[in-house]
């Protein structure tokens, strides 16, 4: 025993003497010696490429990718500086001159930047391409997803996504922050019509057609080698968006839009995860963190329903981005909030602003221990792993051939094709639709008979819209007045004034543009103005029909009777002319309602999974599923309520 003391500080003399000597050159880094870079190898497989790729890269080179910057607020020349990964436009994010060629060079002067760095890792550059990569002025804006969803069409949600995914290339843009999946279960939300739908089966069928079509590789479409995106997808805001509590949001004056969510976790599990599953079997490789909380915790810090659920149990092999200063939300204190935000496992941040301050809370957060290298490793790998997918590495830069796909005829028909079986028939009395061609007189009315802005709502080349003329497009009017005969009078009155009578009166009545919680609201009435158009004019037309602009259901109770025909048209996008299509007979009318049409205000929040059993004036107006228009749908008798 006594021996053992010298015997072990002679091994410890032996090893020390084995250990590698210090650097030659004091102060001298190490050189590491990496075999020769494999990731620009397009014959690679992808995840041998991300992990070549990230051996050799610096923590101030992950966290870059990490960033994401709103394009008003960073420079190209810091693109390069911090290694930035992503750059995005916000709903108010256009270049000056909105056409594809100057969105193509605006891109390109970002990606120069990024290519410009030690490693030549591509920025990956995001936008809302909801409906239509509509934020470029003369793109095709397709119906809002509401309209979508009522068309029961998964094949066609398919087509708008690849439509989609060629004018959002057609800008030099791989990545939209669509679908969202959410499951509204009370329409006051004002991002109800962003959303497909109330009921779980048919938001999880539509959005992952409409992800397939943005993701899949089109036929005759040339590609890179080793590429497997077409664009990129968002499932869209994860989890539980659409049933928050009325008056929860503590942001501004919202009050549903980034509340709280206080279902138990089977309810959360059935109703809102199954679209994220179907998403991520599907391909999605990017999905957006809610900025409402569940259970009264921000979602951007619940590690157990963004890591373990999300990423461990569901297989999500993508990236979690933040949303718009998501993080932000999360706790007073910005590094608080940056570290209980990656370690929940938010892999990118959307900061939107001020990237300096995300950095450096970042490169405290490793000195301090309190977010793990590892951490870090498996955010910036996830991220690559979808520039990989995309072909972002062989193909950085916009490619112009795509910008001919704006507003191709191809494109339009698909669009006009949404439209067209969108519509959803709510009432038709007196056979009032379809109308026939060669009527003598036809009255039309209300705003929205002559507002393309109108149409197609929020979301479109600005971020809560405009109404007016901002787009190209059809409007109903002028629809109206090509499809009927040489003989037809058409007359227009936006209020419903006219000198004489008419055979039939159409009155476009709806919604003003809005976006995210500046439409969440009590009263869906329809406007004074609206039912006064339609009083206006009752009495001049046999035949009263009115057209519904608003990507939701609104309380038309009171009026219902007033009018022959009723009929949804959600929010259509560019082409009005799809309404006048199935108004005039040249298409039926095959919609169905993808939310609960509500008998009264105080009835919301009203949906499928809260009115079993409710009848006469508890029932609500119209059911989830109700179209009339095919074979066998039959009206619904409704009772007389106080
Ligand atoms: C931006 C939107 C963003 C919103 C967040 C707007 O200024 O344009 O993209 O969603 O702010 O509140
Ligand atoms: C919205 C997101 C959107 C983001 C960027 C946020 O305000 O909630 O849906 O993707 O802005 O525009």
């Amino acid at each position: 025993m006594k021996r053992t003391a010298p015997l072990l500080l002679l091994i410890l003399i032996l090893l020390n003497s084995c250990s590698p000597k210090a650097p030659a050159t004091p102060g001298a880094a190490p050189t590491p010696t990496l075999p020769a870079a494999i990731y620009p190898d397009a014959s690679q497989p992808i995840e041998a490429r991300v992990e070549d790729l990230l051996s050799r890269m610096t923590l101030e080179e992950k966290i870059g990718q990490m960033t994401q910057v709103e394009m008003g607020s960073i420079q190209p020349a810091d693109v390069s500086t911090y290694f930035i990964g992503s750059i995005l436009s916000g709903g108010d994010g256009n270049p000056p001159n909105n056409t594809a060629q100057a969105w193509q060079d605006m891109v390109k002067g970002f990606q120069t930047a990024a290519m410009a760095t030690r490693l030549k890792i591509p920025m990956i550059y995001g936008i809302d391409a909801t409906h239509g990569n509509a934020h470029l002025y003369g793109a095709t804006v397709f119906p809002q997803e509401s309209g979508v969803a009522a068309t029961h069409d998964p094949a066609l949600a398919q087509k708008i996504g690849e439509a989609t995914a060629e004018e959002m290339l057609a800008t030099g843009v791989p990545w939209t922050f669509s679908p969202i999946v959410a499951v509204p279960q009370d329409i006051r939300w004002g991002r109800t019509y962003e959303s497909y739908s109330e009921d779980t089966q048919l938001t999880t069928e539509i959005a992952t057609a409409y992800i397939k079509g943005l993701q899949s590789l089109p036929a005759g479409v040339k590609t890179s080698e080793g590429q497997s995106l077409f664009t990129l997808a968002t499932a869209k805001h994860y989890i539980g968006d659409g049933a928050t509590i009325w008056g929860s949001s503590r942001t501004g004056e919202y009050l549903l839009d980034q509340g709280n969510v206080q279902v138990d976790e089977a309810t959360l599990r059935k109703l809102y995860l199954p679209p994220y599953q179907a998403a991520v079997d599907a391909g999605a490789m990017s999905v957006m963190a809610s900025f409402s909380s569940y259970r009264g915790t921000k979602m951007h810090a619940q590690k157990y329903l963004l890591t373990d659920v999300l990423k461990n149990e569901l297989g999500f092999k993508g990236f979690i981005v933040s949303d718009w200063g998501g993080i932000d939300q999360i706790d007073p204190d910005y590094y608080t909030a940056v570290v209980a935000a990656i370690n929940a496992g938010v892999d990118m941040n959307m900061v939107p602003t001020d990237y300096m301050n995300f950095i450096n809370a970042m490169k405290q957060a490793v000195d301090d221990k309190d977010i793990t290298e590892e951490r870090i490793n498996d955010a910036v790998r996830r991220i690559l792993r979808a520039k990989f997918a995309l072909g972002l590495f062989e193909h950085p830069y916009p490619d112009p051939a795509f910008i001919s796909t704006v507003r191709s005829d191809e494109h339009v028909a698909i669009a006009r094709q949404a439209v067209q079986e969108s519509l959803v028939l709510l009432k038709n009395d007196n056979a009032a639709l379809p109308i026939a061609k060669d009527t003598p007189k036809v009255f039309v009315a209300g705003q929205g008979a002559d507002d393309i802005g109108m149409l197609c709502g929020g979301w479109t080349i600005t971020w809560q819209g405009q109404t007016g003329n901002i787009d190209i497009g059809t409007t109903i009017l002028n629809s109206i007045k090509t499809l009927v005969s040489a003989d037809t009078t058409v007359e227009y009155n936006p209020t419903g004034k006219f000198s004489g009578k008419a055979n039939t009166g159409i009155v476009v009545v709806g919604e003003m543009p809005y976006a995210e919680g500046l439409g969440d609201k009590a009263d869906l009435s329809l406007s004074d103005a609206d039912i006064q158009a339609i009083n206006n004019m009752r009495p001049l037309v046999d035949k009263l029909v009115v057209v519904i602009i608003a990507g939701r259901p609104l309380v038309i109770t009171g009026q219902l009777a007033s009018a022959d025909a009723w009929v949804a048209a959600w929010l259509p996008g560019t082409e009005g002319e799809g309404i006048s299509d199935v108004l005039f007979g040249d298409h039926p009318f095959v919609g169905k309602l993808p939310y609960t049409w509500p008998r009264t205000n105080a009835q919301l929040p009203i949906n499928e999974n809260n009115s079993d059993g409710k009848t006469g004036c508890d029932a609500p107006l119209f059911p989830f599923g109700y179209g009339l228009g095919e074979a066998g749908s039959q009206p619904i008798a409704q009772p007389t309520c106080p």
